[in-house]
């Protein structure tokens, strides 16, 4: 599914279950950072005018997202904790070598963020399946749909503005990078962990 290399154990959920508060609260910040990260590449790329609106209606749609999650926390009566740091994507983000040309970049840039999205996916689709909580579950099912697009724009723009079959073979070393950092995930309740 999604090109990803390992699925997530599915006892993930059953962490998560016991922390319903904090799974939230760590998602709520997944879905601002995916907005910061469209605002980012519209700072950083404003020429690229495809990718500016797209990057555009991303970020409205990822807001959009924090605000449906912020609810769920409010609605539970709850308050947004802090921000939680995301592990998983400090480490993931360590992959490719610093430095290089704008469009390399560029398509570094891309591809973390594809991949990102993969991942989340890959966890809606696992919280919608096994999760108890009936209201999550559909919120999550509908959830998934919104990530699967976002993987494959990022995907597209990413052998839109590098050479094609460079990006392909960085995407695959990626996926293969990802899946060995997920083997000592999956046993925390945070979206990535
Ligand atoms: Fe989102
Ligand atoms: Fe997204």
């Amino acid at each position: 599914m999604l090109g990803l290399k390992l699925p997530t154990d599915p006892r993930w959920v059953n962490i998560v279950e016991k922390n319903i508060e904090e799974i939230l609260t760590d998602h709520a910040y997944c879905e601002q950072k995916a907005a910061s990260t469209a605002i980012s590449l519209i700072i950083g790329f404003p020429e690229k005018s495809e990718l500016v609106k797209e990057m555009t209606a991303l970020a409205r749609e990822e807001m959009g997202h924090f605000n449906m999650v912020h609810d769920k926390i409010i609605n539970r009566g709850w308050v947004l904790g802090r921000e939680r740091k995301d592990e998983y994507v400090i480490e993931l983000m360590k992959f490719f070598p610093k430095g290089g040309s704008r469009e390399t970049h560029l398509v570094h840039k891309l591809l973390y963020a594809a991949l990102i999205e993969a991942r989340s996916c890959e966890r809606f689709r696992l919280l919608s399946e096994e999760i108890d909580d009936e209201e999550l579950s559909e919120f999550y099912r509908n959830l998934m749909v919104s990530e699967a697009n976002h993987y494959t724009m990022f995907l597209k723009f990413a052998r839109k503005y590098g050479k094609k079959e460079e990006v392909d073979k960085k995407w695959e070393e990626l996926l293969e990078y990802e899946a060995q950092l997920m083997k000592d995930l999956g046993k925390k309740e945070t979206m990535h962990g």
